[in-house]
């Protein structure tokens, strides 16, 4: 038996508006939550028991993925009544844990899409003999991370979180956000109050001489934290360049929902996806997006890199790149949106009103 814990109790604070009605992990990506190819790939691995560690917006994750049978897994859900942090959260589920004091338990934030070997991420993990093994990644530009420098065992030699001078940017190698823990560590982590496990819990346990072993497998990976690195997984998922075995198709260069509408002419590429019920009009063009369920899109819109929340309008001729459209919210014909612009759930915008071109 493997089992593992979800952390998903995060607010979702980059990734706002998409979060303010839905968790992270259940914003839907290539057509299904987040968390369903998460769950999918673990069971693939030959995990069988999954803990949720929730919080914020607890409520909804139980009446979508109930005891995990659908799936072929055995869920259960702990909600911490105040936030305690990705360490808190992790020993606050510890009772439900089934493991003996020697078992290794992986751990996923709720927020990564990875082709990790999980399994193989275990089997080091088991014949290094660590306390804890760490799943790193290499970047190109790691400032947005917590950098995790091995010895030429693999053997973690510190914990750097979010370097800013050149000279902390000691390696390239990032905590990818999958660990195994040996059961007796999780146990220990402090009761009743928030814990990091990466400000906190790894730096106390290397000053302790524990054995941190980190993995570095250079597959896909992605941090969906931010719309872009959103709209970019999704896209991914439906290319079937990061392997899900959940993508609910055939994977290609879109996905269309068996309840939604595109008019024939309309043209979707890059990966798009439309959810159930949405709608697309004639001549609309929509590349590396995605179409939240209800939403609708007007006659020759052109959309690129960007996602339209659930029930939201987009009008004709309207042009959008590297935006999002908040759940419920109505962008008037013939705006121009692009670059990061969030536009507030249930928000209007007048037709014309935003431009970058000095056209109409
Ligand atoms: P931002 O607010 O945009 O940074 O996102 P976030 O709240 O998800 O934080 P972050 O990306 O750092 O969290 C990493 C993972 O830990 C995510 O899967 C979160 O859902 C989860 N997480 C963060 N804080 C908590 C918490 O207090 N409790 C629980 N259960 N999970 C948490």
């Amino acid at each position: 038996m493997t089992e593992a814990i979800l952390l998903v109790g995060g607010k979702g604070t980059r990734l706002r508006p998409l979060t303010v009605n839905t968790p992270k992990p259940m914003v839907p990506a290539a057509g299904v939550p987040f968390l369903t190819h998460q769950l999918a790939r673990a069971r693939a691995a030959g995990v069988d028991h999954i803990v949720l560690a929730t919080s914020y917006l607890s409520e909804v994750f139980e009446p979508h993925f109930g005891d995990g049978s659908s799936l072929g897994l055995s869920l259960e859900y702990v909600t911490e009544d105040e936030p305690l942090g990705t360490g808190g959260a992790i020993r606050n589920v510890a009772q439900r844990l089934r493991s003996g004091p020697d078992d290794p338990v992986l751990i996923f934030n709720g927020d990564i899409l990875t082709g990790l070997d999980i399994r193989g991420l275990i089997d080091t993990h088991t014949t290094s003999g660590a306390d804890v093994s760490l799943h790193l990644t290499r970047v190109t530009d790691p400032r947005a991370f917590g950098l995790v420098p091995t010895d030429d065992s693999g053997r973690v030699t510190a914990f750097l979180e979010k370097p800013q001078t050149p000279e902390e940017i000691v390696t390239d190698q990032i905590n990818a956000g999958a660990y195994v823990f040996r059961r007796s560590i999780i146990d220990a982590i402090p009761t009743g109050r928030p814990v990091s496990v990466e400000r906190e819990t790894f730096p106390d346990l290397l000053l302790a001489g524990a054995h941190l072993q980190g993995i570095v497998d250079s597959t896909y990976w992605l941090d969906l934290g931010t719309p872009q690195a959103f709209v970019r997984g999704s896209a991914d998922l439906v290319l079937g360049r990061a392997p899900s075995p959940a993508v609910p198709g055939r994977c290609g260069d879109r996905l269309v929902l068996e309840s939604a509408s595109v008019a024939p002419d309309a043209k979707l590429t890059g990966g798009t996806v439309v959810c159930e019920g949405a709608v697309i009009h004639s001549g609309a063009r929509i590349d590396g997006s995605v179409i939240l369920a209800g939403a609708v899109v007007e006659e020759n819109a052109v959309i690129t890199s960007s996602l339209i929340g659930v029930g939201a309008k987009v009008g004709a001729r309207v042009a959008l790149t590297g935006a999002v459209i908040g759940d419920g919210a109505v962008v008037g014909a013939d705006n121009e949106l692009r670059d990061g612009v969030r536009v507030w759930c249930d928000a209007t915008l007048p037709p014309g009103a935003v431009r970058f071109s000095s056209d109409q």
